[in-house]
């Protein structure tokens, strides 16, 4: 399998380091993978015959940059590559725009024309252009893995593809954001103001510097809208998602809830309102009975009420930078196993 790695930033070098850790696995799995180009947002890499992994874990171990590396040409355009590298497989993992989608977009878009497979953790073409990028691959008879979208390790698209197959949900409740979840977490256990937990959080690399994505609810909201689309073949966008964040809780409420026996929780939720889909998300009080109840710290899941299989809850599934490129290494062995991800 001839694969291009597009974005070599924390997911990307992330990625390369578990297709050589899990080089045997990925052999079991029949699949002989072969990185044949390599991009970032100054040039790329590219090697007919495959770049030697054990090249690029030297160059991700001395902190060297790619473009030291014979390899690497400033002037190689990915269009090239896409037309004459006879890849089999594009991983994709730019940076996620919300607004745009770019340049995700674009390079998913032309890959899938071209009848290539695609793997992404890139939200924001998934969130904005989903069906569009299905028929484009249905078209062209190649496959879509979306799965590090929403949650990176926990498996909500795949549970709701695969294993609520042939019942219908009924609603779809998640846990979604690990960082708003562990300053949520902090403020309940150690009695932190909203501030205290967000600085701790920032200074442990669990937030970012600019942390309005996560604590606004946007991140949630993506996902969901993501989750929403893929699994109930809708086309729903952000505006469409009354979206509440968490900085307004006190932690006098939260310890008000923990002495009445709840939890609060950002909780994503899309049900039916009258025949009609209202996706939102904000703060709920979860009681003990609840299964989102346990999900702590920086944990995530997300719960499907359906017909005829009832109601489900995954949950867990670790967060960071490995488990991200786990779940695209996933979503590749998934699709040499022959799931179509596309025709569900
Ligand atoms: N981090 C996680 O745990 C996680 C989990 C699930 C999903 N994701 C998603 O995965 C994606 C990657 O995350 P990350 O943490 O690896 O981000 P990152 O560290 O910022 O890396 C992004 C990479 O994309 C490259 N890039 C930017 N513009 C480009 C362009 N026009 N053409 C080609 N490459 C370009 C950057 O190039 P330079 O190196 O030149 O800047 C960088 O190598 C994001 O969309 C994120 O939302 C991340």
């Amino acid at each position: 399998m001839r694969v291009a790695l597009i974005g070599f930033g924390n997911v990307g070098k992330a990625f390369i380091r578990l297709i050589y850790d899990k080089r045997a696995i990925i052999e079991k799995n029949g699949i002989s993978l072969e990185i044949i180009s390599i991009f970032n947002s100054r040039g790329g890499m590219y090697c007919h015959k495959g770049i030697p992994l054990n090249e690029l874990i030297d160059t991700i171990e001395s902190n060297d940059a790619i473009e030291n590396s014979a390899f690497y040409n400033s002037l190689l355009d990915i269009d090239y590559v896409i037309e004459n590298g006879n890849i089999d497989m594009a991983v994709i993992v730019t940076p996620t725009n919300i607004i745009t989608g770019e340049p995700g977009l674009t390079y998913i878009t032309k890959l899938l024309s071209k009848g290539i497979n695609v793997v992404t953790g890139d939200k924001g073409p998934i969130l904005l252009k989903y069906n569009e990028l299905k028929s484009l691959a249905k078209k062209n008879n190649c496959n879509l893995g979306i799965g590090c979208t929403t949650g990176g390790a926990l498996p909500s698209i795949n549970t709701g593809l695969i294993d609520l197959a042939g019942a219908n949900i009924t609603e779809i409740k998640g846990v979604l954001n690990g960082t708003s979840n562990y300053i949520i977490n902090e403020m309940e256990e150690n009695n932190l103001t909203f501030q205290e937990a967000l600085t701790k959080a920032q200074v442990l690399g669990i937030a970012e510097s600019n942390p309005t994505l996560d604590i606004g609810g946007y991140d949630t909201a993506t996902k969901l809208v993501i989750i929403f689309n893929a699994l109930l073949t809708n086309n729903k966008t952000l505006k469409d998602v009354s979206i509440s964040g968490i900085s307004k809780i006190t932690k006098e409420e939260i310890q008000f809830g923990k002495s009445t026996g709840y939890k609060y929780k950002l909780v994503g939720k899309c049900k039916q309102v009258c025949g009609d889909w209202e996706l939102t998300v904000a703060l709920e009080k979860i009681s003990f009975y609840d299964s989102l109840y346990n999900v702590d710290g920086k944990n995530k899941a997300v719960q499907f009420k359906t017909d005829t299989l009832g109601d489900i809850t995954v949950m867990g599934g670790a967060s960071g930078t490995t488990p991200a490129a786990a779940s695209l290494l996933r979503d590749i062995i998934n699709m040499k196993k022959g799931i179509n991800f596309i025709d569900y």
